[in-house]
């Protein structure tokens, strides 16, 4: 089994969003479910992916001064989990599972697929901007393995010579797992 340690540290040279004013009052009503606002760092996380698409570097230091902690303290939790991005991703992002199940039914032969015909790495995006590909740890399907899962739709048992087509999937676009709403709106309570 082939683990590799993902670079996630490289910088991007392009300017990175700010946070809007309105961005920063929806992370603030945060503030009082949480017993400190450094607690709130996860959340406003997100908040912030799902509002630039990505989390730069300049997010990282805004919401650190928000949250009064250090912006390597957001630098440690962003870099930590996959999930979040510090360079702006593709419209579609391939999650291509790399944990045990999957690696014994041949998750490898996918990956390579994907990187093959999509002309990427792990990580990277395609210079049009509509896929980035990455691994990722148990996609929760094991019995159906090897696992893709392109933005919110899973694919399970995938065949290599199927991977082309899969891409290219029109489902890739609807939702087959509903969305948690937890960080749309700082009053709701629940998820
Ligand atoms: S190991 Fe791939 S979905 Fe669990």
């Amino acid at each position: 089994m082939a683990w590799k340690a993902i670079d996630r540290v490289n910088a991007p040279t392009e300017e990175s969003p700010s946070l809007s004013e309105p961005l920063k009052e929806k992370i603030r009503g945060f503030f009082d479910r949480y017993p400190t606002k450094r607690a709130v760092l996860i959340p406003a996380l997100h908040m912030i992916q799902d509002d630039h698409g990505y989390v730069g570097w300049k997010a990282m230091e805004e919401v650190a001064e928000l949250l009064e902690i250090t912006p390597s303290d957001v630098f440690d939790t962003v870099s930590f989990y996959s999930h979040f991005w510090t360079h702006p991703k593709g419209e579609k992002v391939v999650m291509a599972c790399r944990s045990i199940s999957c690696d014994l039914l041949g998750a490898d032969r996918v990956l390579d697929e994907c990187k093959k015909v999509l002309g990427i790495g792990d990580h990277e995006t395609t210079p049009d901007g509509k896929y980035s590909l990455m691994t990722e740890e148990c996609l929760a399907a094991c019995d159906h393995g090897p696992c893709l899962m392109i933005n919110e739709k899973m694919h399970k048992c995938v065949d290599p010579a199927n991977v082309r087509k899969i891409l290219e999937d029109d489902a890739n676009d609807k939702l087959d797992i509903p969305r948690s709403n937890l960080y749309d709106g700082a009053n709701r309570t629940s998820a």
